[in-house]
């Protein structure tokens, strides 16, 4: 008998009290944080859907494995474990430990990009595109145009354009262009899915042209579920297994392991071409440290070794994906529109759709999520204006293409009650949209400015 209740798969041995506040503590806790959820206390916060990187909860088995973590400086144990779960993952012989994604993109990129060269991604995430135009690169984005349609029900959003990518190295010169990146899933066009099929035909666009692929792999789990999902010929297949063929497809990835790799901090740079790995390990050892820990404890190599192998578990996929599918449902039926369909990690919602009557420039998407929280202690992340609008000398920001509230899920932290009570709070807000007012920022940083911009609500 198949039942329709999809049970988190496991149960609790070690519970974090939650805290709750009053409507008038988080109006005061938000005052203080200037409007930005950023800057408030997570103490502050009921249920905290800021983001599901380095948030998740470990497993017995991860918890036991930090005991067996060998803290030697160099050739550790738990080097060697780390490398063999990596290894047996994505079959690349060199493996090389990072603190997180974003120190393996810079080491990565620092070696490969230079000034007038060019860098192709389905979507580049923030630190992945920082990490790129650093080097004085250009980072190109080449999602498919089903990718840019919020409400396109295409099963595979996330793929590259293949046809795009072949004009641009056509462009540039394939000279000009020294990888071309894939990220699964494709966080910053709402966590959508690559097909095999996909990746396929830019391996090809890749090898036609000489050209290295790399994936940013931080939820290669989540994608592999998808494929399995939603791609003919893999209904049978075993998550690790689509998740090898796709490793199988690229030269090398970059991997944030706060994501898919279940850990809380962690991260790391994989490839075949040793040239090229020795010359990452140098720049590494100049930032993170030596080969063998990269700036991880040892402790922390054998927790995420045991989180690899624990995550292409097809009970644990199907509870994650089902969880964000189930709070999107839960959204759109509280009338609230958002991305479809729903990502493996997280839950958007189309804020410009929501609150029309606020003009980007006065950040709906923020007035959406503040709305969330002064509700029901709900953090979520702004994903529009105050994110990616162009600040501009005359003071008008050029608005982003689209206002979104992120809800990540943390792994395994909430149940399905916590989410119940997240639709609870969705539709609460949702029933008195109109009312809802805008924001305006009164100080912003030069640089990324979301994160510590300090904000007041518009004079009604
Ligand atoms: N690539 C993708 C697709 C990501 O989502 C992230 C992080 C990174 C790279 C960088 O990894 O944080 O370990 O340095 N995403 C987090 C988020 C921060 O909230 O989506 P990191």
């Amino acid at each position: 008998m198949a039942y329709r209740t999809i049970i988190e798969p496991f149960q609790i041995r070690s519970v974090d009290p939650l805290r709750f506040t009053t409507r008038a503590d988080r109006e005061a806790a938000l005052r203080t944080a200037g409007h930005n959820l950023f800057n408030l206390d997570a103490d502050d916060v009921l249920i905290d859907l800021l983001t599901d990187s380095g948030t998740g909860a470990m497993s017995t088995e991860q918890w036991a494995a930090l005991m067996r973590g060998d803290e030697s400086y160099a050739g550790a144990r738990s080097f060697r474990r780390f490398e063999s779960a990596v290894g047996d993952l994505t079959g690349m012989e060199h493996v090389i430990p990072t603190h997180q994604g974003r120190a393996a993109e810079r080491i990565l990129f620092g070696e490969l990009a230079r000034p007038g060269t060019v860098v192709p991604n389905n979507t580049h995430f923030d630190t992945t595109r920082a990490n790129v135009e650093v080097t004085g690169a250009e980072a190109r984005d080449l999602v498919c145009p089903e990718g840019r349609d919020l409400r396109s029900e295409e099963p595979f959003k996330g793929n590259l354009d293949a046809e795009a990518l072949e004009r641009t190295i056509t462009q540039v010169g394939s000279g000009a262009v020294p990888l071309v990146m894939v990220t699964i899933t494709n966080n910053s066009g709402g966590g959508q899915p690559v097909s095999m099929a996909n990746l396929r035909a830019v391996r090809a666009v890749c090898d036609r042209h000489g050209i290295p692929l790399f994936l940013d792999a931080c939820r290669f789990a989540e994608n592999a579920w998808f494929v399995i999902q939603r791609e003919e010929g893999y209904a049978d297949a075993h998550p690790r297994d689509v998740a090898r063929e796709a490793f199988g497809l690229a030269d090398g990835c970059t991997i944030s392991l706060k994501k898919d790799g279940l850990g809380n901090i962690g991260g790391l740079l994989a490839m075949r071409d040793a040239d090229l790995a020795e010359r990452c390990r140098t720049q590494l050892i100049l930032t993170e440290g030596f080969p063998t820990y990269g700036g991880l404890a040892g402790r922390d190599l054998d927790a995420l070794a045991q989180g690899l192998a624990e995550v292409t578990d097809p009970a644990y996929l199907r509870y994650r994906v089902r969880t964000a599918e189930y709070l999107a449902d839960a959204a759109e039926a509280a009338g609230v529109p958002t991305v479809r369909p729903p990502g493996g990690h997280a839950v958007y919602l189309d804020a410009g759709a929501l609150l029309d009557h606020i003009p980007a420039q006065q950040l709906p998407a923020q007035a959406l999520a503040c709305a969330l929280y002064l509700e029901g202690g709900v953090r979520g992340v702004e994903i529009g204006t105050l994110m990616f609008g162009r600040p501009s000398p005359d003071a008008v920001d050029t608005p982003a293409p689209h206002e979104l509230v992120r809800l990540a899920l943390p792994r395994r932290v909430y149940t399905q009650s916590h989410v119940d009570y997240v639709a609870e709070v969705i539709d609460a807000v949702a029933r008195r949209a109109d009312q809802l007012r805008g924001y305006h920022i009164v100080w912003q940083p030069r640089w990324l400015r979301h994160f510590t911009a300090r904000l007041e609500p518009v004079a009604s």
